[in-house]
């Protein structure tokens, strides 16, 4: 399985909301089994199919990075259903690299999508799971964690960004 590269911020395709997949075909077979490695390779515990240049409502999660693959979610379509409570924690992205901020998120959540078999599937996810939906979810909306901080954060960070993608260091 190949280890697809992960697109950086300043991609438009990071901002862009994914289209729904309608048929799970082996390109979606295959998408999918390719994100897992590259989530693994990366490594992180999260991934969206927008930051491997494909914008499609796909998202891989792995808490435990592949120690357990008890652990790996592989869901297509997700939406979160409902939620509640607010846990402020350090977050990152790989699309975002050397950038860690605190961000607020849901401290529980449901969450509703389809697996590669077709079938429905709901998690009712607290805590590092509730974020990482979250975040992943967000990706596919065209919506980076960077987008949760007050107006000046992001400014700082953008620019902080931009100098990074103009040295070529990201
Ligand atoms: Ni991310």
């Amino acid at each position: 399985m190949p280890i697809l590269q992960i697109v950086k911020y300043g991609n438009p395709i990071l901002t862009k909301k994914a289209e729904e997949i309608i048929n799970i075909d082996k390109y979606i077979e295959d998408l999918a089994q390719n994100m897992v490695q590259t989530m693994y390779a990366a490594p992180g515990i999260g991934l969206a199919a927008p930051q491997v240049n494909v914008s499609k409502r796909l998202i891989t999660v792995d808490l435990s990075v592949g120690e357990d693959s008890q652990n790996l979610i592989i869901l297509i379509n997700p939406e979160l259903t409902s939620q509640e409570g607010e846990v402020i924690y350090e977050e990152g992205c790989l699309s975002v690299p050397d950038i860690s901020e605190k961000v607020i998120r849901p401290s529980r959540v449901t969450v509703t999508g389809i697996d590669l078999k077709g079938n429905e599937k709901i998690f009712e996810a607290e805590g590092l799971l509730a974020r990482a939906f979250c975040h992943e979810i967000d990706h596919i909306n065209g919506k980076l964690f960077i987008d949760h901080l007050s107006l000046l954060k992001k400014s700082l960070i953008k620019k902080k960004l931009k100098r990074a993608v103009q040295t070529g260091k990201i």
